[in-house]
């Protein structure tokens, strides 16, 4: 019985400890569904990091979730930050600032951040649970994905 305890104890601490599966880059993002684009001014409480224009694009187990609202587990999601040019004529996109993404794992969505050119993670999973989650787990949104997909 005590042994039986022992492995037990020993498993939950093993499960505490496990590390989260890192998100990948999400290689050919560019080509899922485009779920919308949006201008983030100077003004916003998101700038700097969020001042430009981002494009969200999801895979197609995501766009299962952006109908039904309940994202199943492989959803993935990209964020991609842009600069843009700002005239009195129009907003044209620029340079690729960073791509923020989200993946459903079995025990709920995990996060990650990347450079530009994809070569560098710059939130780890670990950092996401601190950065990312909180607000993402916020009433408003839909299973804790805030962009909504209209048909
Ligand atoms: C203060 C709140 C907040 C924080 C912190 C935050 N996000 Fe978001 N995130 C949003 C909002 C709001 C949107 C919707 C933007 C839109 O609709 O254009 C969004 C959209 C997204 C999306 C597209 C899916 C969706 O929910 O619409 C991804 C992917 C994403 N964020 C990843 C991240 C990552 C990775 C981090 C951490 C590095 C992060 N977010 C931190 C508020 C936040």
């Amino acid at each position: 019985m005590k042994h039986a305890w022992i492995a037990i104890m020993a498993g939950l601490a093993a499960s505490a400890a496990a590390p989260l599966e890192e998100v990948p880059w999400p290689e050919g993002y560019r080509a899922w569904t485009h779920v919308k684009s949006a201008y983030l001014g100077p003004g916003h409480p998101a700038a700097p990091k969020y001042e430009g224009l981002h494009s969200i694009y999801a895979n197609a187990p995501a766009m299962q979730g952006y109908r039904t609202g309940r994202f199943p587990v492989g959803a993935v999601i990209a964020y991609d930050q842009l600069d843009a040019t700002v005239a009195a004529t129009g907003i044209e996109p620029a340079a690729r600032k960073f791509v923020d993404v989200m993946r459903k794992g079995p025990d709920g969505w995990v996060f990650g951040e990347y450079s530009a050119d994809g070569k560098t993670r710059l939130v780890t999973a670990a950092q996401g649970v601190k950065q990312c989650a909180g607000c993402h787990a916020r009433p408003g949104t839909q299973d804790g994905v805030f962009s909504r997909y209209g048909e």
